[in-house]
């Protein structure tokens, strides 16, 4: 049978994914209503379209921290993406340059960012940023960041620990005995490490060794000091958060909940953006994710305000089926059904899309 979209590649994944790799790219914190709700949010939105537009050529360009890309989709930082596919992120990195996404590469990655530069060397790619307790080793990995062309950091600000994932703690989640944290070769930080205290996971008990947990809006201040790339935070979640991104001088941000993985019962992307752009859209580039998989979910995101949204579990799905051409796939079939959605919609360019196309299900309700 033919895979036709992400759910298709999302069901043979699981089908192929070992348990406790799948546990951890699968799980969401706590009971996974948040998880839920990332997936469900988008059907309490409805579209508006508007008919008899010409629509026989469109164009998908966008353009954020003043470049242009092919379109508005990007690939969100996931961490260990060769427990899916031995190419692991370099495939995910090569696929993304083909379907003209960003690639964001994670702190805890299965491959180092130099490698993921020489190998992907025609992709935009971002660095996903964890601040570590020693200030040395994250000032090595931002400079090594700069110095293999990524063209953007991006400060992860929702994870001074990590949150109560269930199948990790079920599974007692460790990285494979063959596979290692890249970015930290011949370092202690390289390995889970075993569990600790508090934590069963061996992720989990990473994190709290590790993971800078005193960090505050006076670490932004310094990051953006100590850089010369632009800094986006990525995790934001409410408006005041957002103004204080502004104000400390970020570039962007993307509204995330990380993939339903730290609280539960937080809102989707898709509920706090409105309140984020009111009060911080004219002057702060906006992007999000979580939950995505449909053309209309990009749309619906667009409407209400973000210039780019990112996918982390989809390419996981398509790395762990096929690799490369798996990931190349997912963005396809994304980046397609986009494009009817853009058509259908009666919009032949971005800046088509209008706030009024996308209305909350009570609008109806109430009529
Ligand atoms: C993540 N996410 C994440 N975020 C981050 O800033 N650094 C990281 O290393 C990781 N690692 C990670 C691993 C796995 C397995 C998942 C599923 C997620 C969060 C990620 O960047 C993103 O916010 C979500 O994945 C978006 O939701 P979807 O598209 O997976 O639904």
């Amino acid at each position: 049978m033919s895979l036709v979209c992400v759910a298709d590649y999302e069901t043979k994944a699981k089908e192929l994914l070992e348990k406790s790799a799948l546990g951890y790219y699968a799980s969401g914190a706590g009971d996974e209503f948040s998880l839920k709700l990332n997936k469900n949010i988008f059907q309490k939105y409805r579209l508006r379209p508007r008919c008899l537009v010409d629509v026989s050529s469109i164009d998908l360009t966008c353009k954020v921290l003043n470049k242009t890309f092919e379109w508005p989709l990007g690939v969100s930082p996931t961490a260990m993406q060769r427990m899916a596919h031995p190419d692991g992120e370099v495939a995910n990195a090569r696929a993304a340059g083909k379907l003209g996404s960003i690639f964001i590469l994670s702190t805890i990655a299965t491959t180092s960012v130099e490698e993921v530069a020489e190998k992907a060397p025609n992709t935009t790619k971002w660095f996903q940023l964890y601040i570590y307790k020693d200030r040395i080793i994250t000032e090595n990995l931002i400079r090594r960041a700069e110095k293999a062309g990524f063209e953007a950091l991006v400060l992860t600000v929702d994870a001074p620990v990590f949150g109560a994932r269930r199948a990790d703690m079920r599974n007692k989640f460790e990285l494979p005995s063959h596979l290692s944290l890249k970015n930290f070769n011949g370092l202690f930080a390289n390995s889970l490490n075993g569990d600790s205290d508090n934590e069963i996971s061996g992720i989990n008990a990473y994190v709290s060794k590790q993971f800078d947990p005193t960090l505050t809006w006076k670490s932004v201040e310094w990051l953006i000091k100590f850089t010369k790339l632009p800094v986006i935070v990525k995790g934001i979640l409410t408006k005041e958060d957002a103004i204080l991104a502004k104000n400390y001088g970020c570039s962007g941000i993307i509204v995330s909940n990380h993939g339903a993985r730290q609280i539960d019962t937080v809102p989707t992307a898709l509920e706090v953006l409105p309140e984020i752009v009111k009060s911080v859209g004219h002057e702060l580039t906006i992007m999000a994710d979580g939950g995505f998989s449909n053309g209309t979910d990009i749309f619906k995101a667009l409407a209400m305000g973000a210039k780019m949204v990112f996918v982390g579990r989809p390419c996981l799905w398509g790395l762990a089926v096929d690799g490369q051409n798996g990931v190349e796939s997912i963005l396809r079939i994304l980046k397609q059904d986009f494009e009817k959605t853009m058509r259908l919609m009666g919009c032949r360019k971005i800046s088509d899309i209008s706030k009024e196309m996308v209305v909350h299900e009570s609008f109806y309700a109430k009529l």
